[in-house]
C-alpha cells in the first residue's frame, strides 16, 4: 500500500470529523496527537486526505444510518484516490465503532479500520497493521490497562478555554441509555496526572479547564498520597494552579453530587457558578422506570444545596421527553420540576429506542406526536427560562474571560461564569483575560456588554 504525502509540508493528511459530546472532540485531538509522530498532520476537509477518521456518537438518533451515508461519500473520494494510484485510509472511531464492530465492515468492507474508545492509544499500531497486511482491523476490546496513560502528552494548544478528561465509562445503566455498553465501567485518571495535564494546558495559555467526564462527579482517582480523591479533592488542588482562573466539570450524575463536592462550589471561588446536572424527568415513576437511582425531591434538594452553598449557583439540564411509560401527569411533573429549578440552560431529547437497552424493549412506548408535543412544551417553557436568565444579568458587572474575536471588527466575544456567550467591543489584547464588563442587554442566546474601565485613550497617545 502507497502512502502519500502533502508534497510542500512532507506530511501525511489526517481529518477527523467528531460527532457528540465534548469527550468525543477531546478524544479527536488526542487521536491527532498520538498519530503526529507518524506524519499525519490534521486537515480541515477529507478531500485529498490519506486518513479519514468518523469519531461517532451513539446517543441519540439515527448515529448509524448517519455514519452510512458520510461513509458512501468517502468511499467515492477513496475509490477516487485509488484510481490516482493514492489512499485514503478509513477509520471509524467512537461508541458507534464500539457498538456495531464487525457490523460496520460488513456493511461498508471499504473501511480499513474500526476502533472503540478504549483504543486510540494503539492507533499508530493499528495503522501499521492495516498499511501492512491491508484487510480490516477491529478493535473493540475493552483493555485493563489504562488508555490515559498510553496517550502522549497534548501537542496542540488548546487555546483561553481547555477541555480535560478525567474520567471515562459508566456504571449507571439508565435504562434509556447506550453509554455503558459503548463507554465500559467507570474509570479515573490518577490525580497527579491530571494536574500534570492542567499545569501543562495552563502553560500553553488555558485560563478556563473544564474537566470531562460520563460521570464525572463519580470521580474517584487514585491521589499522589496514595488514597483515593474524590472530585472536590482535585477540584481544589488544581485551583492552587498559578495562572487557572476557572475551572468547571461536566457531566455530573445527581447521585453523585457529595457535599463535599456542594462545599467545593462555597469554598473554591475559581469553581464557577455553573452547573450541568441532567434530572432527565420531574417524575417518581418514570425516574424510577430509567432506573436513575434518586427522586425529584432528591434533585431539589441538591439543588437548594448548591443555591444555599454558593447563592450565585445558575443550573442546566437535560430532559427526555416521551420516555416508555410517561403519562401525561408524569409530563405535568417534568414541567413543575423545570418551574420550581429555574434553569439557565438546558437540552432537551425526545426519547428515541437505542436498540439493547432496557427502555427499547419496555411497554408504554409514547407515541410520536404525543413525543413531539411534550417536547415542545418543555422547550418552550426551557426556553423562556434561559431568555429570563439572560435578561436578568442586564446592567450587572460580570467577569468575562476574552476567549477570541467577536462577530463585529472591534468586538470580542468571551464567556461570563454563567458560560453565556458575550460580545463586547474591546482591545484584542484583552483575549486571554478575565475582564468586568458592565452587561447591556440579555438577549435569548447570548448577551452584550461594555468595558467597565475602558483604557484611557491618552495613555495609548504616547
Ligand atoms: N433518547 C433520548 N435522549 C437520550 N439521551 C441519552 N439517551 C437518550 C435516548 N435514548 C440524552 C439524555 C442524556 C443526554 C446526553 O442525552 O438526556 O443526559
Ligand atoms: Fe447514560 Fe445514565 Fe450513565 Fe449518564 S448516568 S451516561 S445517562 S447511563
Amino acid at each position: 500500500m502507497t502512502q502519500t504525502s502533502d508534497a510542500s509540508t512532507g506530511k501525511k493528511r489526517l481529518f477527523l470529523r467528531s460527532w457528540g459530546c465534548q469527550m468525543n472532540v477531546y478524544d479527536s485531538h488526542r487521536m491527532a496527537d498520538v498519530l503526529a509522530p507518524l506524519g499525519y498532520a490534521p486537515v480541515d476537509a477529507p478531500e485529498g486526505a490519506d486518513m479519514v477518521i468518523l469519531n461517532t456518537c451513539h446517543i441519540r438518533e439515527k448515529a448509524t444510518e448517519k455514519l452510512f451515508s458520510e461513509l458512501g461519500r468517502l468511499r467515492v473520494m477513496k475509490e477516487a484516490r485509488r484510481a490516482e494510484g493514492q489512499e485514503m485510509l478509513l477509520a471509524v472511531a467512537g461508541c458507534v465503532a464500539q457498538a456495531e464492530g464487525a457490523e460496520i465492515t460488513a456493511r461498508a468492507p471499504y473501511v480499513d479500520l474500526v476502533l472503540g474508545p478504549q483504543s486510540y492509544h494503539k492507533l499508530p499500531e493499528l495503522v501499521a497493521r492495516v498499511s501492512r497486511a491491508g484487510g480490516h482491523v477491529i478493535e473493540t476490546e475493552f483493555p485493563t490497562e489504562d488508555k490515559f496513560d498510553h496517550l502522549p502528552e497534548a501537542s496542540a494548544p488548546q487555546g483561553v478555554t481547555a477541555f480535560l478528561s478525567i474520567q471515562e465509562g459508566c456504571d449507571k445503566f439508565c435504562a434509556f441509555c447506550v453509554v455503558p455498553y459503548t463507554r465500559g465501567a467507570e474509570y479515573s485518571r490518577p490525580a497527579a496526572s491530571v494536574i500534570a495535564e492542567a499545569r501543562r494546558l495552563v502553560g500553553q495559555g488555558a485560563r478556563e479547564i473544564t474537566l470531562l467526564g460520563q460521570n464525572v462527579n463519580a470521580y474517584h482517582g487514585e491521589g499522589p498520597d496514595g488514597r483515593e480523591w474524590s472530585l472536590a479533592r482535585l477540584l481544589a488542588a488544581l485551583a492552587g494552579i498559578e495562572g487557572l482562573e476557572r475551572l468547571r466539570y461536566t457531566t455530573s450524575h445527581p447521585r453523585e453530587m457529595g457535599d463535599d463536592l456542594v462545599a467545593a462550589h462555597r469554598d473554591i471561588p475559581a469553581l464557577m457558578p455553573f452547573l450541568h446536572l441532567p434530572v432527565q424527568s420531574g417524575s417518581d415513576r418514570v425516574l424510577a422506570a430509567m432506573n436513575r437511582g434518586h427522586r425529584a425531591e432528591d434533585y431539589l434538594r441538591i439543588v437548594d444545596a448548591l443555591r444555599a452553598a454558593r447563592p450565585d449557583m445558575a443550573l442546566s439540564t437535560d430532559i427526555i421527553a416521551g420516555h416508555p411509560g410517561e403519562t401525561e401527569a408524569d409530563h405535568e411533573a417534568t414541567l413543575r420540576l423545570i418551574e420550581r429549578v429555574g434553569f439557565a440552560q438546558a437540552f432537551s431529547f425526545k426519547y428515541s429506542p437505542r436498540p439493547g437497552t432496557p427502555a427499547a424493549g419496555a411497554p408504554g412506548h409514547v407515541d410520536e406526536a404525543t413525543k413531539d408535543r411534550r417536547l415542545a412544551e418543555v422547550q418552550a417553557l426551557l426556553r423562556a427560562q434561559q431568555a429570563a436568565f439572560n435578561a436578568s444579568k442586564a446592567g450587572q458587572a460580570v467577569d468575562v474571560l476574552f476567549t477570541g474575536p467577536g462577530r463585529h471588527p472591534g468586538q470580542l466575544s468571551g464567556r461570563t461564569p454563567w458560560l453565556q456567550p458575550v460580545h463586547a467591543e474591546a482591545p484584542a489584547a484583552m483575549i486571554g483575560r478575565l475582564i468586568p464588563l458592565r452587561i447591556l442587554a440579555g438577549h435569548p442566546n447570548s448577551l452584550s456588554g461594555e468595558l467597565l474601565h475602558p483604557p484611557n485613550p491618552e495613555q495609548h497617545a504616547a
